[in-house]
């Protein structure tokens, strides 16, 4: 089956709705990001999704996500990888994120825990940080590496 991963658009928005409920994972905020959101689609079908909001130089992942049937077959990690790498073109310094489930997952990629004091406010300021996630969720971070340019 192939997989096409490509940004989200207005009309995705209930099909990522649906996934993120159906995941456990806060919806609100998705609507005003959409630009920021990669979806993943087989057979026509929403399969997964995630998003990167950015904050004065910093990233925060939101809403990663895949549909439980297509769970385990490498859709969460091309899904995080491409997020990542847009990162570096959008001039990231470090990627942060929350989770109430999955911290071992995404210590895949390179992400690692970090305490709440050391989170620095862009991120803090955050809808996600303030209000969708409870305060028992970890927190992580991961550096993004600077693109060399002009070459
Ligand atoms: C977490 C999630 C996005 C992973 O997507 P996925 O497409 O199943 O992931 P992949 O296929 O790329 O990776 C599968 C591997 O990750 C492991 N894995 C999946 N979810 C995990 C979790 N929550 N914690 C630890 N490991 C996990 C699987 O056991 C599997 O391991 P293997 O490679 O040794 O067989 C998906 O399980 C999901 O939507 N979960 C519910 C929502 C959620 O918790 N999102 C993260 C918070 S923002």
């Amino acid at each position: 089956m192939s997989l096409e991963i490509r940004p989200a658009r207005s009309a995705d928005l209930p099909a990522m709705e649906a996934l993120l409920q159906a995941s456990h994972l806060p919806v609100d905020g998705v609507g005003e990001e959409l630009p920021h959101f990669l979806t993943a689609w087989q057979d026509g079908r929403l399969a997964g999704m995630v998003g990167l909001e950015v904050h004065d130089g910093f990233g925060l992942l939101r809403s990663a996500a895949v549909d439980i049937g297509s769970r385990g077959t490498g859709i969460g990690r091309a899904l995080v990888e491409r997020v990542l790498a847009e990162a570096a073109s959008y001039r990231v310094r470090e990627v942060y994120l929350l989770t109430n489930t999955a911290e071992r997952w995404f210590t895949r990629f390179g992400f690692r825990h970090v305490d709440r004091g050391d989170v620095p406010e862009p991120i803090r300021s955050t809808a996600e940080y303030r209000e969708l996630c409870p305060a028992s969720a970890a927190v992580m971070v991961r550096e993004i590496e600077r693109r060399r340019e002009g070459r």
